[in-house]
């Protein structure tokens, strides 16, 4: 405990006095000083420390700063002239500013004492008053900004109503016996000391202090911030007091008696005259009030009458303090419920924006995406097909849709007035002949491409896919004069109808599914030998027989093994080189997928989004 006499713990006015060096050292500029007995205030409990001078007959220390180290004050500062130990020294505080610091702390308790009254709920925990100039409390829970009006409030009916501090000493027993309410660890190398505003509870406190909650005006809320559950309500006092009472003679403030006269007018003393009853009388008229002035008012206007600065609860707020000490918190409690509700009914009453003028341009509207079409279904089997045989090899090829009688025909074992030839009701373009070539024709079907292709390549290998374009005088149901074909063409050594039959088998797994299969019926074609019809297995039935197939399976075109005269008429040798060619319709193939029931193929090329859409 200190040996030091902390005089300012029962006397914060004193301002000079006499005390004796029991220590003094100096360290490079800063010499130290401790004293038999001290009016300097140690910082801690968030008071500034006091500042100030040290005179002795040969020397005096210009108090910088004084700190509570090793359980006793040390006033630190330039020490100009000598001083020693054993010296009597006079103590002289730099006045003006211990008076603010003291304003000051008064003024955080104060703002202690208001947030009790309002929020019991909501102690305080620590506070710093006038270090590094902030001044705040810290107080458990939420404090919402929209209180600290009613708070400052309180807080200036405390100041008004002149109430005096007091201090006593209590020892650590009697303060847990005293049941007081402890923010902060106690200090154990300190005197321990109680202080109290009026007759609120009293509350551990080492600081100095003015006389009376008067000498604290004016007094303001600056703000509310929040950390960690906490709200650390900033607060302000003037530079100066308006009561004369800083320079009045010193008077130990643990005598309330003698506090010093306040220049200012005394407030009239609140009168205890209204109940909690009152008070919840007050609240169901005002909540009929707004029930009625929703219906009338604009939000913002019942905001300001009712949540306003001066508003209705406001007017509620200022009947706590006429309220029993013992009925202030659940007044409080009550008040803050009212005002959350209005808030609440405000919020949801917020009427729906009106709408913008009609010239009116929202630049950050999203635009208006264009409509994504699809390819055209035909397209989309193209691609697929294209896809399927790109994995085994098939090269894309396109050769002229109209073109000559050779490639479509002659070339193709087809010599011309051949009776084959009215299989493909051919339309010819009205043009004289080549002699070589013949006539110009649409093509019939996309098997001009194959001598076509032998030519471009010249010696195998070949694995040409023909997606083309052909033309027949044909028009029903399944049948449209435009339409297109696929023709797969392949020229190698050694290759066989096994070869053909594997890759018919492939493409039907891989465009009908996994389980559908491929068929060959013997048939005539002039350009290949042997050739066939290939069938497919019907999808709906498996192969079984249904409603839609008849026989289970469908036919899709034909196809065989290529001709010798026609290796020939591409310039490759039979003995050498042997192949297989197919040629499908594509709508024809397409209109059999499952799910795809087209029993007419006509609408395909009609142009009718309504039915392309669909796709
Ligand atoms: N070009 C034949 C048709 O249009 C189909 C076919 C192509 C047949 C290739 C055999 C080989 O019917």
């Amino acid at each position: 405990m200190a040996d030091t006499k902390l005089l300012y713990l029962t006397d914060a006015y004193l301002k000079t006095i006499e005390a004796k060096i029991t220590n003094i050292i100096t360290t490079g500029h800063t010499t130290s000083i401790t004293l038999d007995q001290t009016i300097f205030y140690p910082q801690g409990g968030g008071q500034p420390a006091d500042t100030g001078t040290i005179t002795g007959s040969n020397g005096t220390l210009a108090v910088a700063h004084v700190s509570y180290n090793n359980s006793n004050p040390t006033h630190q500062g330039k020490l100009t002239g000598t001083l020693n130990q054993g010296d009597m020294v006079n103590l002289n505080l730099d006045w003006d500013r211990r008076f603010h610091h003291m304003r000051n702390h008064t003024a955080g308790h104060i703002l202690h004492e208001a947030v009790l009254e309002l929020l019991p709920e909501c102690p305080s925990v620590s506070g710093t008053h006038g270090i590094s100039n902030q001044s705040f409390v810290k107080f458990k829970g939420i404090i919402d900004q929209t209180q600290l009006q009613e708070i400052e409030d309180i807080c200036n009916q405390i100041v008004e109503a002149d109430e005096p501090i007091t201090t006593k000493f209590m020892t650590k027993a009697q303060i847990l016996k005293a049941k007081i309410y402890i923010p902060f660890k106690l200090p154990s190398n300190k005197p321990l000391r109680i202080m109290q505003v009026g007759s609120r509870p009293p509350i551990p406190d080492g600081g100095t202090h003015v006389a009376s909650t008067a000498d604290v005006l004016p007094f303001k809320l600056t703000g509310v911030e929040y950390d960690d559950g906490h709200s650390i309500i900033h607060y302000q006092i003037s530079a100066t007091s308006p009561s004369t009472t800083s320079n009045s003679p010193a008077n130990p403030i643990t005598t309330p008696t003698l506090t010093p006269p306040s220049t200012k007018k005394k407030a009239a003393k609140i009168q205890i005259n209204h109940s909690l009853s009152d008070l919840e009388t007050k609240i169901t008229t005002l909540k009929s009030a707004l029930d009625t002035d929703l219906k009338s008012l604009s939000p913002d206007n019942i905001n300001s009458k009712y949540l306003g600065k001066k508003g209705a609860v406001d007017d509620l707020t200022k009947l706590i303090p006429a309220l029993p000490a013992s009925d202030r918190g659940t007044a409080g409690k009550l008040i803050n419920l009212l005002k959350a509700d209005i808030q609440k009914t405000l919020v949801t009453t917020q009427p729906t924006l009106p709408s913008p003028p009609s010239d009116w341009l929202d630049v950050t509207v999203p635009g208006t995406l264009p409509q994504l079409g699809h390819l055209h279904p035909v397209s989309g089997a193209m691609a697929e097909i294209t896809s399927i045989f790109a994995h085994i090899g098939f090269t894309r090829a396109r050769y002229p849709e109209v073109d000559w009688d050779h490639y479509a025909f002659e070339s193709l074992n087809m010599p011309q007035n051949h009776p084959a030839r009215d299989e493909w009701e051919t339309f010819f373009i009205d043009q004289p002949e080549n002699k070589q070539m013949g006539k110009l024709v649409l093509t019939p079907h996309t098997s001009n491409g194959q001598v076509r292709e032998m030519e471009r390549v010249g010696e195998p290998p070949i694995r040409m896919l023909n997606i083309a374009r052909c033309y027949r005088r044909q028009q029903d149901v399944t049948h449209t004069a435009m339409f297109h074909q696929f023709e797969g063409l392949v020229v190698d050594e050694d290759i066989n109808i096994q070869h053909l039959k594997g890759t018919l088998d492939y493409f039907a797994q891989k465009f009908y599914g996994p389980g559908a299969k491929s068929r060959i019926r013997p048939f005539m074609f002039k350009f290949t030998e042997p050739s066939f019809e290939v069938d497919f297995s019907c999808v709906h039935c498996n192969g079984k027989g249904c409603r839609f197939c008849k026989s289970g399976w469908h036919e899709v075109g034909g196809a065989g093994m290529v001709h010798p005269n026609v290796l020939k008429a591409g310039g490759i040798d039979p003995d050498k080189y042997t192949g297989f060619a197919f040629g499908w319709g594509i709508e024809r193939v397409y209109t059999l997928r499952p799910g795809l029931k087209l029993d007419d193929i006509r609408p395909l090329y009609q142009n009718n989004l309504d039915f392309l859409s669909q796709f």
